[in-house]
């Protein structure tokens, strides 16, 4: 009997040793199908993307917007974690955070693009796109393309163009109609040479500051004001310690959507169809509730605050536009003849004024 248990115990390990072999043989051998397109599917890719503005902006929505579109097409193997506010980084900061790899996302103002290619400052000359058409045409187009293409350089993947709207300016000391009432204004501007050329033209100080510092200095008084669209105006409660408005309409504020480089060639061909669709769509977002958000947010201004709300006319305008046409000679030659032929037809085909 006990001879018999053991044949049998002989057998059956013989049997689970042959099976096992064999299955290790046949995926060493490769005939089990396996895709190597499929390879670390199952880990997660997060992207930090860093942003300074509130969340209830265009800019802040469209963010959240991409994030929501990358977690359904990837079934959430992609995260995008938006960190909205400055909460991580300043203005600066965020470049530097970018290219350090610490963050994979941005998408600052195109104009604190200047210094990576001063190119850039096309799109920040006074009264570039005269209408929310002409904004359209020229970031979608030609001039969006070369002006993305310029970031690849300094490891930055230019991955689209958003849109905020126009931007107005604010004071404590208003009202201001005329280009001679900002003499002696003391104003925030983003840090840009051509901002800072088109306000001294007209006698005003104009220093260029981090946006989060902004409120503090205006509640202060230290500053008199500054130039930023409704949205940013509303969000930022900069309406709730300036006595004036003007809508002047008389510049653009919009962002480049940047990756870091190395980060996106590091990604498989899927993982960037998925980023690109999702960009698409939220960039066609983007472009058809901008401009309705700040009209909105003005309305609740107008309507809750003591604020006084100037508009200018389009002879005011003109005025305006006059007063800073030394602009376009002076920064000719850092934009180059190809991109200010572009924005001066555009200007041609959508003159309003
Ligand atoms: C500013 O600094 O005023 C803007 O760039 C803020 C923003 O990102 O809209």
């Amino acid at each position: 009997m006990k001879a018999f248990t053991g044949i049998v115990v002989l057998l059956l390990t013989g049997l689970a040793a042959s099976i096992w072999i064999g299955f290790h043989t046949k995926l060493s051998e490769g005939t089990v199908p396996y895709d190597d397109d499929q390879e670390g599917i199952n880990e997660q890719v997060v992207i930090k993307f860093s942003h300074v503005v509130a969340e209830n902006t265009p800019k802040g929505l469209a963010a959240q917007r991409f994030a929501n579109r990358v977690d359904e097409r990837s079934d959430g193997r992609i995260k995008v974690e938006v960190i909205p506010n400055g909460g991580l980084y300043s203005d600066q900061e965020e470049f530097e955070a970018l290219q350090r790899g610490d963050i994979q996302m941005i998408a600052p103002a195109t104009t604190k693009l200047s210094s990576f290619s001063s190119k850039w400052q096309v799109l920040d000359l006074p009264y570039a796109m005269p209408t929310r058409e002409s904004i359209i045409e020229a970031l979608n187009g030609e001039i969006g393309e070369i002006l993305l293409q310029k970031l690849e350089k300094s490891n930055m993947k230019g991955l689209t163009l958003w849109i905020n709207g126009f931007k107005q300016v604010t004071t404590n000391n208003g009202p201001i109609i005329q280009p001679a009432d900002l003499n002696g204004q003391a104003l925030r501007i983003m840090p840009s040479s051509v901002l800072k050329k088109q306000f001294e033209l007209v006698g005003a100080k104009a220093i260029g500051l981090d946006f989060n510092d902004t409120y503090r200095l205006l509640e202060s008084g230290e500053l008199n004001g500054e130039e930023n669209t409704i949205s940013n105006i509303y969000s930022k409660k900069f309406f709730e310690v300036q006595s004036d408005l003007t809508i002047s309409d008389h510049g653009f504020l919009g962002y480049a959507v940047i990756m870091n480089k190395d980060f996106w060639d590091h990604l498989t061909a899927d993982q960037q169809k998925i980023i690109s669709e999702a960009l698409d769509e939220t960039t066609r977002w983007n472009q058809t509730h901008s401009f309705a958000m700040n009209d909105e947010q003005l309305s609740i201004i107008q309507r809750n605050s003591s604020i006084s709300i100037h508009r200018l006319t389009d002879k005011e305008k003109k005025e305006w536009a006059k007063a800073w046409e030394p602009v376009y000679l002076d920064f000719k030659e850092e934009i180059g003849e190809e991109l200010l032929n572009k924005i001066l037809e555009l200007q041609e085909k959508y003159r309003k004024f």
